[in-house]
C-alpha cells in the first residue's frame, strides 16, 4: 500500500489517499501532543506509535464485539490502512466517571461515579472551540440528517463503552471517560472512525487512581509516554 497525496492534517494524524484503492486512506499518527485546543503543544518522541498500536487493539477488540469501524490494518508503527468515510462533525463523549469539562461546567464533584452513562455532543470546529451541543443542535448544523442517525450515534457509544469498560476494569483500570468519532461509508453506513488512545481517554489505575492518559500532558504531571506505555502493556497483557 503506498502513499499518494496528503489528504488531511490534523493536529494527531495525517491522512493520505493510497495509490492502488480509492476507497482507502492511510491514517499516519503524528508525535504531537497538543492540549485545550492546540494552544498547549509539545512533540514527544514514539508517542505517534504507541497510539497506533493501542487503537488498532482496541479497534480489533470492539470489531470482535460487533461494531463496524474504519480499520483494515496496521502497515508499521505509525501507519494504519483505513476505510475511506466522511466524518460526522461530532465528538461524541461517552463519561462513566466525572472529571474535565463536566465538573468545571456543572460543578460535579471530581470523581463523582454517574449514576448513568451520560453522552455528549461537541461540534468539531477548532475555530469555535467544539462547542456542546442539543440534540437540535447538531440537527440545525447539518452535522447528521435525522434523529434516528443521533439515536445510531448514542447508542454506538453505549455499546462501545460497555465493551471496554468491562476490557479495562479486567486490566485494573478506570475507563472514566472517552471520545469517539463517527463517519459515513459511501454506502451510508455509519462506522467508529478516528482513533481511541490514551490521547481521547481518560484511564485511571482501580487501585490507586493515578492518571495514565493525556491528561499526564494537560496537567503537567509529567511521564506522559510512560502512562501510555503502561495502557499498551495491560492491553496486552
Ligand atoms: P473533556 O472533559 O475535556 O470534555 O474531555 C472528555 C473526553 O474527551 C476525555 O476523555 C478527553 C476527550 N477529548 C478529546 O479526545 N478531544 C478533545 O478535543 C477534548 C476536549 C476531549
Ligand atoms: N484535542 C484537543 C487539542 O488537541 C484538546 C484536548 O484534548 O485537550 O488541543
Amino acid at each position: 500500500m503506498t502513499k499518494d497525496k496528503l489528504i488531511y492534517e490534523g493536529k494527531a494524524k495525517k491522512m493520505w489517499s493510497v495509490k492502488e484503492d480509492d476507497d482507502l486512506l492511510i491514517a499516519e499518527f503524528k508525535d504531537s501532543l497538543t492540549a485545550f485546543n492546540g494552544v498547549k503543544k509539545a512533540e514527544e518522541s514514539g508517542k505517534g506509535a504507541l497510539n497506533n498500536k493501542i487503537s488498532t487493539e482496541i479497534f480489533k477488540l470492539l470489531e470482535k464485539h460487533g461494531i463496524k469501524t474504519d480499520l483494515v490494518k496496521k502497515i508499521d508503527d505509525t501507519n494504519q490502512v483505513v476505510k475511506k468515510c466522511k466524518i460526522i462533525p461530532l465528538e461524541v463523549v461517552v463519561r462513566n466517571i466525572a472529571t474535565g469539562s463536566l465538573t468545571k461546567r456543572l460543578g460535579i464533584k471530581d470523581g463523582t461515579i454517574l449514576p448513568f452513562t451520560l453522552v455528549e455532543f461537541c461540534y468539531k470546529n477548532d475555530e469555535l472551540n467544539d462547542p456542546i451541543l442539543n440534540d437540535d443542535h447538531c440537527l440545525l448544523l447539518d452535522a447528521v440528517k435525522t434523529k434516528d442517525e443521533l439515536e445510531v450515534l448514542k447508542a454506538e457509544a453505549k455499546k462501545i463503552n460497555k465493551i471496554l469498560k468491562d476490557f479495562f476494569d479486567k486490566k485494573d483500570l478506570k475507563l472514566v471517560d472517552f471520545k469517539v468519532e463517527f463517519g459515513k461509508t459511501k454506502d451510508g453506513e455509519i462506522i467508529l472512525a478516528d482513533e481511541i488512545s490514551p490521547d481521547s481517554c481518560r484511564f485511571w489505575d482501580k487501585n490507586t487512581n493515578e492518571k495514565l492518559d493525556k491528561d499526564r500532558f494537560r496537567q503537567d504531571l509529567g511521564n506522559v509516554k510512560v502512562a501510555y506505555e503502561e495502557v499498551l502493556r495491560r492491553i496486552l497483557g
